[in-house]
C-alpha cells in the first residue's frame, strides 16, 4: 500500500517572540494532527533576544518542524534605526525575500504553499514566483478586521482618524472609537501608516487568512469578514486557541509554594507583561487600592519609566509591604506566568491586555482587569470588557490618565466576587472549554486546518501542470 505523499509546507516567521510563539504552534498543529510536513523559516534580527533562541532550541528538539534560521539582514541604509514596528519588520522581511527565494527554490520535494504573519507579507511575492498557495497568520479577529479595511477608510475618511467624532465603522464589526486605533493609524503623513495601508493591500492578495482565534470567540468579526463587504472578500479560517501548551514544568518556587497554600480562585494576579511600566504615581494608586481591597495578590512590579533599573519597591506607599505582608506578595523579578495563571488559587488578572496574556487567561477560566497601556491593547480592552464580558475595565483609559485608589479597589472587588464578577467568571469557563473543543478533533479550528491542508494539496495537481 502506498501512502499518498505528504504536503509540504512553508511558514516563515518574522522577528519577535510573540510571533514566534504562534507560528510555532501553528507548524506543530499541522504536523502533528495534519500530517504535513513543514518547513519553519526564522528570520532574527541581529540584536534577536534569549527567548527566541530559547524558543527556537526547544523547538528543534521537538523535532517536529525542519527548522532554518535565516541570516539577518541589513536594513540600516534603508529606515530609521527608530522606526516604528511595522516600518522596521516589513522592511526586514522585503530584504530578505532574495534568501528567501533561493532557500525555497532548493527545498524538495517543493512546499505548495507559504504561511507569513502580519510582518510578512512583502514574502507572499516570492510564493507567487513557485506557484504556490499564500496565506497571511495573524494573532486577533478584530485588528485583522480593521488592517483589511483600511484601504476603504483611506479612501473615505477625511482628516485624521483620532480627531473623528463618530466611531470609525467597519461593516458588521464593532465601531472602534477613535481613541482606541491602533498606534499605526494615529498619524496619516506618517510613512507608519503607508506601510500599515499597504499591509493590508498585500494581504487581500492572499489566499486566505488565518487567525489564532476560534469562531465562539469572535463570531461577530469573522461572519463580518466573511460576509461584508470592503474586507476584500478572503477565506477566512479560525484556528486557534494556538497557544504553547503549559507542560507542567515542576518548577518550585516560593511564589507557587505560596500560592498552593490560598484558597481557590482568592487571590488576583497583577502583571503588565515584559515591557509595561506604570508612572510613580498609578504605582502608588494600585498599592492603595490593592490594600483597600483586602483581596489576596501577586504583583510583578517594575519600577517607573523615569528611574529604569531602579528598585521598584521605592515606589510603594509606606509601610504598604508591612501592612499586606499576609495578603500579598510583590516580585520585582521575572514571574512564571503561565504556572501563575493556571493555578487554582487564581481568581483574577489584572492585565495590561496583551493578546497572549488575554488568551492564556481565557484559557484558564481567569476574568480580568483590563488595564491597557499602549494604543493597540485598547482594542483588546474593548473587546473584553464589552464584546466578551470577561473583564471590566476603568473608565479613564490609563493610556490617558490615572485611575484611582477607589475605582481600583471596587474593580478588584468586582472581579474577585461580587456578583458581576460570578457573572465574568462563569462567562470565560465557557469561553475556556469551547477553545478546548475548537482545537480537538472535529472542533471548529481543528476542521478549518483540515480545509487549508486540503488546498494545499490541491494545489500540487496545479504545480504539476505549471
Ligand atoms: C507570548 O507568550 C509566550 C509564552 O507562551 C512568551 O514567551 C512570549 O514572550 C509572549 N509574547 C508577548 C509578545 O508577550
Ligand atoms: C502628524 O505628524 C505631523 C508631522 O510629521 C504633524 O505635523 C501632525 O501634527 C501630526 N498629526 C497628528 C494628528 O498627530
Ligand atoms: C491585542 O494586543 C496586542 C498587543 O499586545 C496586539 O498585537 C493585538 O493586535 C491586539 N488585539 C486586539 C483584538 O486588539
Amino acid at each position: 500500500m502506498t501512502s499518498k505523499p505528504q504536503t509540504h509546507v512553508v511558514i516563515v516567521s518574522s522577528p519577535g517572540v510573540g510571533h514566534l510563539v504562534c507560528d510555532l504552534e501553528l507548524g506543530n498543529r499541522l504536523v502533528a494532527d495534519h500530517n504535513v510536513h513543514v518547513t519553519f523559516f526564522v528570520v532574527v534580527e541581529s540584536n534577536s533576544s534569549a527567548g527566541e533562541s530559547d524558543l527556537i532550541q526547544s523547538a528543534r528538539t521537538q523535532k517536529l518542524l525542519d527548522i532554518i534560521e535565516l541570516p539577518p539582514v541589513d536594513i540600516s541604509d534603508k529606515v530609521e534605526p527608530n522606526s516604528p514596528i511595522f516600518t522596521r519588520l516589513t522592511t526586514i522581511m522585503r530584504e530578505t525575500n532574495p534568501i528567501l527565494r533561493s532557500a525555497i527554490s532548493s527545498l524538495n520535494p517543493s512546499p505548495t504553499a507559504l504561511f507569513v504573519d502580519i510582518f510578512g507579507t512583502p514574502a507572499l511575492d516570492v510564493a507567487d514566483e513557485f506557484h504556490m498557495l499564500k496565506y497571511v497568520f495573524v494573532t486577533s479577529a478584530l485588528p485583522l478586521a480593521l488592517i483589511l479595511y483600511v484601504p476603504v477608510l483611506d479612501k473615505e475618511v477625511e482628516g485624521e482618524y483620532v480627531v473623528q467624532k463618530e466611531p470609525l465603522r467597519l461593516p458588521g464589526c464593532m465601531p472602534v472609537r477613535p481613541a482606541d486605533v491602533v498606534d499605526p493609524l494615529l498619524n496619516r503623513t506618517k510613512l507608519e501608516y503607508r506601510v500599515f495601508l499597504q499591509v493590508g493591500l498585500e494581504m487581500r492578495q492572499s489566499d486566505g487568512v488565518l487567525v489564532n482565534t476560534w469562531e465562539d470567540l469572535d463570531t461577530t468579526t469573522l461572519k463580518a469578514m466573511r460576509e461584508q463587504e470592503g474586507y476584500g472578500s478572503l477565506a477566512v479560517y479560525a484556528v486557534g486557541p494556538l497557544v504553547r501548551p503549559v507542560k507542567p514544568s515542576g518548577l518550585k518556587c516560593k511564589l507557587l509554594d505560596w500560592l498552593d497554600e490560598q484558597p481557590v480562585e482568592s487571590v488576583i494576579y497583577i502583571s503588565f507583561g515584559s515591557a509595561g511600566v506604570l508612572s510613580a504615581q498609578q504605582i502608588t494608586e494600585l498599592a492603595w487600592g490593592l490594600e483597600l481591597s483586602r483581596k489576596s495578590f501577586i504583583w510583578v512590579l517594575r519600577p517607573p519609566i523615569k528611574d529604569k533599573g531602579g528598585n521598584a519597591l521605592d515606589y510603594l506607599p509606606d509601610g504598604f509591604l508591612e501592612r499586606t505582608h499576609n495578603l500579598g506578595l510583590v516580585v520585582t523579578q521575572w514571574a512564571p506566568q503561565s504556572e501563575i495563571l493556571g493555578h487554582k488559587s487564581i481568581g483574577g488578572f489584572l492585565s495590561h491586555c496583551g493578546w497572549n496574556s488575554s488568551l492564556e487567561s481565557i484559557l484558564n477560566g481567569v476574568p480580568m482587569i483590563a488595564w491597557p497601556l499602549y494604543a493597540e491593547q485598547k482594542m483588546n480592552a474593548t473587546m473584553l470588557a464589552e464584546e466578551l464580558g470577561v473583564a471590566v475595565r476603568p473608565k479613564i483609559a490609563p493610556t490617558k490618565g490615572i485611575v484611582g485608589r477607589e475605582e481600583i479597589e471596587m474593580m478588584v472587588r468586582k472581579v474577585m466576587g461580587d456578583q458581576e464578577g460570578m457573572a465574568m467568571r462563569a462567562r470565560v469557563k465557557e469561553l475556556k472549554d469551547s477553545g478546548e473543543k475548537a482545537c480537538a478533533e472535529g472542533g471548529s479550528s481543528f476542521n478549518a486546518l483540515t480545509q487549508l491542508v486540503k488546498q494545499c494539496e490541491m494545489n500540487l495537481q496545479r504545480q504539476k501542470v505549471k
